[in-house]
């Protein structure tokens, strides 16, 4: 429902009957914010395109300050869904992606209402962090609340993973690792302890809506980069060290995992045919100011998903150096520190 491409669909200002919907579903029925997460060992593919299993398991931090709250109201006058993302109603492919999700929700309940879903997103600087990992987490809390369902963990996890992959991981606060599993019930995150206090410093190269959807570059990579296989049988290694760094609380270790297995998934997109290059020229510069903070001996990894944009891995303790550094070398850049955030919650 962030996601990037929404920017291209139509759009209908809120009349005064839409906007009386809207206010309905805030009303009648259950609310949930999620925050969005970062993937350090990423999900790049899917094994199976409906149910979106992935091809690899991954691990990522959820982090505080890049929020959805989405309000979810079943009518019973009604069949038709209506979308408002940030009191603008949506229709096409973001409203046939939340209608889908519904659809889980409505098989589950046993209903066959029509839903009005209100969704916010309070990012503290213009677009481009978009993330759906966030929408997707709220929209399952609040619409199977909404529907009467009281789903543990695992299975709001893998309800979130239907609507989008990384959404599954949002379910939780810190860190989580979603196991790729092997079917529906399989294919779930849960949350992993972390001594480790860590902190995302991002550095907006650019706010604009990417050309080239994540589904899209990544069916992409899984079909045609001949560097595919390799990503994905690197990736049981990556997730090993990833996770032995955290437990022994090795920044070093977890922040190297990272970037390297990042690389990796850019590798499979520059290689697909036709080549998906998200990367520009200040995202080239941002990593070449990461790699000078780290030979300044600060603990600062680079990482990079489907855009140009460049997060940064470190420690809360140091984030505000790294920050600081960062805006001295990208001085039109905007940088904002993000320190690990809760897991979806209902309000
Ligand atoms: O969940 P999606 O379809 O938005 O895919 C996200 C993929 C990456 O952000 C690039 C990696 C990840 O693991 O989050």
């Amino acid at each position: 429902m962030t996601s990037s491409g929404d920017t291209f669909l139509p759009r209908v200002e809120l009349t005064d009957d839409t906007s009386l919907l809207a206010n309905e579903a805030a009303a009648g029925g259950a609310t949930a914010t999620a925050n969005a997460n970062i993937a350090l060992v990423k999900y790049w593919g899917k094994a199976d395109e409906d149910l979106i299993i992935p091809r690899t398991s991954s691990l990522s931090l959820t982090l505080e300050g890049l929020e959805t709250t989405s309000s979810v109201c079943f009518r019973e006058d009604s069949t038709q869904d209506r979308l408002f993302i940030d009191d603008v109603e949506r229709h096409g492919k973001a409203l046939n992606r939340v209608s889908a999700l519904l659809d889980l929700v409505r098989e589950q309940a046993g209903i066959q209402a029509g839903a009005v879903v209100m969704s916010r997103n309070t990012v503290p600087y213009e677009a481009g962090l978009a993330s759906s990992s966030s929408a997707f987490a709220a929209l399952a809390l609040a619409a199977s609340h909404a529907a009467g369902l009281r789903l543990n963990d695992t299975e709001l996890s893998r309800l979130a993973r239907r609507g989008s992959g990384s959404a599954s991981r949002s379910v939780f606060g810190g860190l989580a690792v979603w196991h790729a599993g092997h079917d529906d019930p399989s294919s779930y995150a849960e949350a992993v302890d972390c001594p480790l206090d860590l902190a995302i410093v991002v550095v907006l190269i650019s706010g604009k809506p990417k050309k080239i959807s994540s589904r899209e570059a990544m069916r992409r990579s899984v079909e045609t980069s001949d560097l595919y296989d390799a990503w994905v049988r690197a990736n049981p290694r990556d997730l090993e060290r990833a996770l032995r760094a955290v437990k022994a609380g090795d920044i070093k270790a977890l922040g190297e995992v990272a970037q390297g297995n990042f690389l990796g998934m850019h590798a499979t997109m520059m290689t697909a045919k036709p080549p998906v290059m998200y990367w520009m020229p200040g995202s080239v510069e941002a990593l070449q100011a990461v790699d000078e903070l780290r030979q300044d001996g600060l603990p600062a990894w680079a990482t990079m998903d489907a855009g140009p944009n460049v997060k940064v891995l470190t420690t809360a303790a140091d984030a505000r150096r790294v920050e600081d550094e960062l805006r001295l070398r990208l001085p039109r850049c905007a940088i904002h520190t993000h320190l690990a955030g809760p897991g979806v919650r209902l309000l």
